[in-house]
């Protein structure tokens, strides 16, 4: 199913709890509490007739005030009578059952919402979403002018070679991993920019020609394979796809990187460290 056509069924779903939620509340606002008069009352007053002799309220305050004060007869008490049960259950449980339903649906309507921003995030692109990188030649050209890496922020990614003499051992490690492969093949691996350890952004270093994470020193060759420090594996990385020559990183689909000991290019440090130190 299309982006576009559950984007639509989400949007439609929104509408239809949103008018459940406004019926809901309608409704409930017809049933209020003591005092307040009933429509068909409201009409009645409206239709009566007060007549013009009617005496004023201040004529009635005087023939209050001119009027001696009896004693009232004594009344007898009505006893006092317990509220149906029944009654009183089911008034309660329409409450429960109208906070259930617009409570349920306020939650509907956020989680539709919240589905719909992500998916509109996805369609309209940005980090989570397929990233066209331009053609497969102009990105290798660019890795080579910017020293054997490549940051494209849009894809929170570097990309950078593939040793195409590095296939064989490649392809044990990673055929698993096809989209990666791909990549492979084509020459290149987009790495995500996440430290696998505790999340930092790593960078290059373009002296030893590896990443080193400035955090706890965590160090990888050029195409992201473990080579010291505390990482539990290598930098993960996007699939990818070539079509018609144009590299397109899929960013919402993020391959765990490879095992400590994994080292199929061979790269050792290509001069100093640019954490820790020395060669
Ligand atoms: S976050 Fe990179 S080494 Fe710890």
């Amino acid at each position: 199913m299309s982006t576009g056509i559950v984007i639509a069924i989400v949007v439609i779903a929104a509408i239809v709890f949103g008018l459940i939620v406004v019926l809901t509340t309608s409704r409930t606002t017809e049933v209020r509490g003591a005092g307040a008069l009933s429509r068909e009352t409201r009409s009645r007053d409206s239709k009566t007739n007060i007549s013009d002799t009617a005496p004023s309220g201040r004529e009635v305050e005087a023939a209050v005030r001119s009027t001696s004060v009896v004693k009232a007869a004594p009344v007898e008490l009505a006893p006092w009578v317990a509220p149906d049960e029944e009654a009183l259950g089911v008034s309660r449980r329409m409450f429960f059952n109208r906070a259930t339903v617009t409570l349920f649906t306020v939650s509907l309507g956020a989680f539709g919402a919240s589905v719909v921003g992500f998916l509109w995030k996805g369609a309209e692109g940005g980090f989570g979403s397929k990233i066209n990188a331009g053609k497969i030649d102009d990105v290798i050209q660019l890795i080579r002018q910017n020293k054997g890496f490549l940051y494209l922020s849009e894809a929170r990614a570097w990309v950078t070679e593939y040793p195409k003499d590095a296939l064989g051992k490649g392809q044990a490690v990673y055929s698993g991993q096809a989209p990666v492969f791909t990549g492979m093949q084509a020459g290149i691996v987009a790495l995500y920019q996440k430290c696998p350890h505790l999340g930092c952004r790593v960078p290059e270093c373009k002296s030893s020609q590896w990443f080193e994470c400035p955090c706890h020193g965590s160090q990888y060759n050029r195409v992201g394979e473990k080579k010291g420090g505390p990482a539990p594996r290598g930098m993960d990385r996007f699939g990818v796809a070539i079509t018609n020559g144009v590299l397109t990183i899929d960013t919402g689909a993020v391959f765990a990187g490879p095992s400590i000991g994994i080292n199929t290019t061979g790269q050792e440090a290509e001069g100093p460290h640019c954490v820790g130190g020395g060669h």
